[in-house]
């Protein structure tokens, strides 16, 4: 038998393939329960504008024709909308496509990109891929240090990635720290912006991409369709950069990389702004929900400017997220980003944030339920078990407080098969 695995080219073995949030389908399954809700992937919760599905449903006669592969009329109303020039545009399957064609284009053996810690799971896979080299630099706050970031770039440096917001720290770079960068940063080395999330974020210095490509020509920004418009299972985004970094990654793009309900989508989900502010609107009441929720029940968060929170649980993050699976809850854990004690959760309706805020508690008092009973190892472990040991106050102090307070006290006295 052939060993396939010698014959991949350097870096695809050492990849692992990307992780998407478990689908509703598999946990009806595996559970045999009905009612699932997913907060596991930052989708829109509300859906694409209404106007969407008329025009896709418009495309249905077209079907065995190819899509405009030039997206022309897209780029045309990104102008209007956005003022992007069209020759600046690459459009993509996503913008994970957009950040794989830049990576194509201008990565390969003996040159390297460098990310930040606890980045965008895609940097890393297209880097790695081209058989290119990866630098990770240490996040501050779990957030990128561009001034690390400079000091580290070298003559094989050719793309450096920032996500911002990221994902998924949901943390971000001011205009000033973006500029002072940009600034500095040497010509040939390429600055990819993810602005995946842009639309939600409010902050008075958020810088916005689009209006700083025109003056750094290294600059290229990527924005999606996917979040704040609701398209994600279309799969379209685009890049915007100086025209000949355009002309380069459209060379690569396969032709038809967009198909034609993602464009007609895109088209009309730009002009209805209405359905746009009402994303923003329900995602801020949804954040603040969720940020008073882990406020009142003392768990640490990551202050998130993105349509996501991400909660810090003190200690490993995955018995709570199968007690939340067992409550009908997908959420994000996201040890693989090195955040084992961590979980993301995309912000939903209101409803889903109430079920979910409700499941998180009867997860939480579950752990000690479980503890008590003598049931679960890891619940021993962390809050729990200084609990069980005599260190109440800390545990209630360091998150646990609602699960205690359902009733649920600690044993008189130290039962050492409790100790696990
Ligand atoms: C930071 C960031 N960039 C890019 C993407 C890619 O999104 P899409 O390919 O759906 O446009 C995501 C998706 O979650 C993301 O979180």
């Amino acid at each position: 038998m052939v060993d396939f695995l010698k014959l991949a080219q350097p870096g695809i073995t050492e990849l692992s393939p990307y992780q998407p949030g478990k689908p509703v389908e598999e946990l009806e399954r595996e559970l045999g329960i009905a009612d699932i809700i997913k907060l596991a992937s930052n989708e829109n919760p509300l859906g694409p504008s209404p106007v969407v599905t008329a025009s896709i449903s418009g495309q249905l006669a077209e079907l065995a024709r190819y899509p405009d592969g030039s997206a022309y009329q897209l780029k045309d109303k990104l102008q209007a909308k956005l003022g992007i020039v069209p020759a600046m545009v690459t459009v993509g399957n996503g913008s994970n496509d957009v950040l794989e064609l830049v990576a194509r284009v201008f990565l390969g053996p003996g040159l390297e990109s460098i990310v930040s810690e606890h980045s965008f799971v895609v940097y890393p896979l297209v880097t790695k891929s081209l058989g290119a080299e990866l630098t990770v630099i240490p996040a501050i706050d779990f957030g990128q240090d561009l001034k690390a970031t400079l000091a580290a770039i070298s003559d094989r440096t050719r793309i450096v990635f920032i996500a911002n917001p990221n994902n998924p720290t949901g943390t971000w770079v001011s205009k000033q720290s973006l500029l002072s960068f940009l600034d500095a940063v040497p010509e040939e080395v390429l600055v990819v912006l993810d602005e995946a999330y842009a639309e939600y974020v409010a902050e008075p210095d958020y810088p916005n991409g689009l209006e700083l490509v025109g003056d750094y020509p290294n600059l290229i920004v990527t924005r999606t369709f996917s979040k704040a418009y609701g398209l994600a299972g279309l799969r379209i985004g685009y890049s915007v950069s100086h025209p000949d970094i355009a002309d380069l990654m459209n060379r690569v793009r396969q032709p038809f990389n967009v198909n034609a309900m993602s464009l007609a989508a895109a088209l009309v989900a730009l002009d209805d702004e209405a359905h746009l502010q009402e994303s923003i609107r329900v995602n801020n009441e949804g954040m603040k929900t969720l940020t008073d929720a882990c406020d009142q029940l003392g768990l640490d968060y990551i202050p998130s400017v993105g349509n996501f929170l991400t909660i810090d649980f003190g200690r490993d993050a995955m018995p709570i997220y199968e007690r939340l699976l067992r409550e009908g809850v997908i959420v994000r854990p996201i040890g693989v980003y090195g955040m084992p004690n961590h979980l993301r959760v995309t912000i939903g309706l209101p409803e889903e944030n109430m079920r979910f805020i409700d499941s998180l508690k009867e997860a939480l008092s579950g752990g000690v339920k479980e503890a008590l009973s003598g049931g679960v190892k890891e619940a021993l472990s962390g809050g729990v078990k200084e609990a069980l040991s005599g260190g109440v106050k800390e545990a209630l102090s360091g998150g646990l407080p609602k699960a205690l307070s359902g009733g649920v006290t600690p044993p008189p006295s130290k039962d050492p098969k409790q100790d696990g």
